[in-house]
């Protein structure tokens, strides 16, 4: 697709990462509700099936999504300033958000009757740093950043999402 193409169709950079942030909370709150199951042993192979498939969305569909930021925006706002120790904090959220996966995912794949207390701790934690990580993109990073760069740099970050995501 040429630039002049995706100006035309261009619905917006930041439009298109909340878009993606709805669906990441569509399974934040799936999992919420797997949590509150598996302590219950009846509910608990239901709930451990469903936490398997977010996990799995995440390592696919969200990995994805923080690839894109750190390869279309974070490189766009690194030389400006005004973004320097927020675009630290924002990485370090992003290495957060990666480690609470990995335990959880490990409690889930080391799953015990006795561990279920625990595992819906490790569920309930990985859900709140998630959704503290996209609040403080949408109510932070992305309306700054959209008022720093140029709509030319924005139709830019448009198409090479549309590359990573081909
Ligand atoms: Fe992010
Ligand atoms: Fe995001």
């Amino acid at each position: 697709m040429s630039t002049d193409d995706a100006e035309k169709t261009f619905t917006g950079f930041f439009g298109n990462l909340q878009q993606a942030h709805a669906r990441i909370e569509e399974r934040l709150q799936e999992l919420e509700g797997a949590a509150d199951a598996v302590t219950e042993p009846a509910r608990a192979p239901k709930a451990l099936e469903t936490m398997a498939s977010v996990l799995e969305f995440f390592s696919t569909f969200g990995a994805q999504h923080t690839e894109d930021e750190e390869k279309t925006l974070f490189p766009r706002l690194q030389p400006l300033p005004d973004f320097k120790l927020m675009l630290a904090a924002f990485d370090f959220q992003h290495r957060m958000v990666e480690t609470e996966q990995r335990a959880l995912a490990a409690r889930v794949q080391g799953f015990t009757p006795a561990g279920a207390a625990g595992l819906r701790e490790q569920a309930h934690r990985f859900v709140e740093v998630h959704r503290a990580h996209i609040l403080a993109e949408e109510r932070g990073l992305f309306p700054l950043a959209e008022k720093h760069l140029p709509r030319r740099v924005l139709v830019a970050m448009t198409l090479e999402l549309r590359v990573l995501n081909a």
